[in-house]
C-alpha cells in the first residue's frame, strides 16, 4: 500500500480548504468550454470535479488517472453521489501514458485542456511525464498548473516534502515555460509557496 492509499482517507478533509482558492482559479483561467475534452494527471479525489462540471455543463469528457487505489476511491464515490456520466477514471501510472496508451482505450489522444494540480511535484520522472501529456494535447489546447514552488530548503519545505511524497524545489514553472507557449503564472497563494499557471500547447 502506498502513502497516498494510506492517507486518502483523510487527504480531503485535510486539504480540500486549502487549495479551494487556487482550484477556482486555475478553473477559471483555463477558459473550459462546453464539449471540451479534459485530461486531468495524477487526479487524485477529485477535488476539482465539481468547478469543472460547471464550465462543462455536463457536456465532454474528463479523463482523469491516478494510480492510487485509494484516492480513486474517493474520486469514484464523488462521481457516483453527483451522477457525473462524462468523468472516466484511469487507475495508472503516469509514467505509462503515451497516445498509444490512449488509443488502445479507445480514447482520442487529443485533449483541449491539460491539468496538473499537486501533481508535478509529486509524480517521478515528471519531465518526461510532462512532456508526452503535452503531447497529447491538441495545438492550441491549454495546460493548467497548480503546485508548490519553494527553493528553501528549510522546515517548511521538508514538511511538505514528507506530507505530500514531493521535491517542491523541481522547477516546474521554468520546465513549462519551455514546453508551453505563452505559460505564465497568473497567481500566488500559501503566501507565495503554491502557484497557478495557464498555458498555451504550442
Ligand atoms: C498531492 S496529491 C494531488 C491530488 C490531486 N491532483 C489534487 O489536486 O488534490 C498527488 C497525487 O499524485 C498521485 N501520483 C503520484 N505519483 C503518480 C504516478 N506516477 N502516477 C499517477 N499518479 C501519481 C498520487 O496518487 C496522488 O493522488
Amino acid at each position: 500500500m502506498g502513502w497516498y492509499d494510506r492517507i486518502a482517507g483523510w487527504y480531503d478533509p485535510f486539504t480540500a480548504w486549502i487549495y479551494h482558492k487556487p482550484r477556482t482559479q486555475l478553473i477559471e483561467y483555463l477558459k473550459i468550454n462546453r464539449g471540451d475534452r479534459i485530461l486531468i494527471v495524477a487526479c487524485g479525489t477529485g477535488q476539482s470535479f465539481e468547478m469543472i462540471q460547471q464550465k462543462l455543463e455536463n457536456t465532454g469528457e474528463i479523463i482523469a488517472v491516478d494510480y492510487s487505489a485509494g484516492m480513486l476511491h474517493t474520486a469514484r464515490k464523488r462521481i457516483k453521489k453527483n451522477h457525473w456520466k462524462n468523468i472516466r477514471l484511469l487507475h495508472e501510472d503516469a509514467r505509462n501514458l503515451s497516445a498509444q496508451y490512449f488509443l488502445r482505450r479507445g480514447i482520442e489522444p487529443n485533449f483541449d485542456v491539460l491539468i496538473g494540480e499537486l501533481a508535478f511535484s509529486v509524480i517521478p520522472d515528471w519531465e518526461d511525464v510532462m512532456k508526452t501529456t503535452a503531447s497529447v494535447v491538441r495545438k492550441g489546447g491549454r495546460v493548467g498548473l497548480l503546485d508548490w514552488y519553494r527553493k528553501k530548503n528549510d522546515r517548511l519545505t521538508k514538511v511538505v516534502n514528507y506530507l505530500a511524497q514531493a521535491e517542491v524545489s523541481r522547477d516546474t514553472i521554468g520546465f513549462a515555460r519551455k514546453l508551453f507557449a505563452d505559460f505564465r503564472v497568473i497567481a500566488w497563494f500559501l503566501s507565495g509557496n503554491v502557484y497557478v499557471g495557464v498555458g498555451e500547447n504550442a
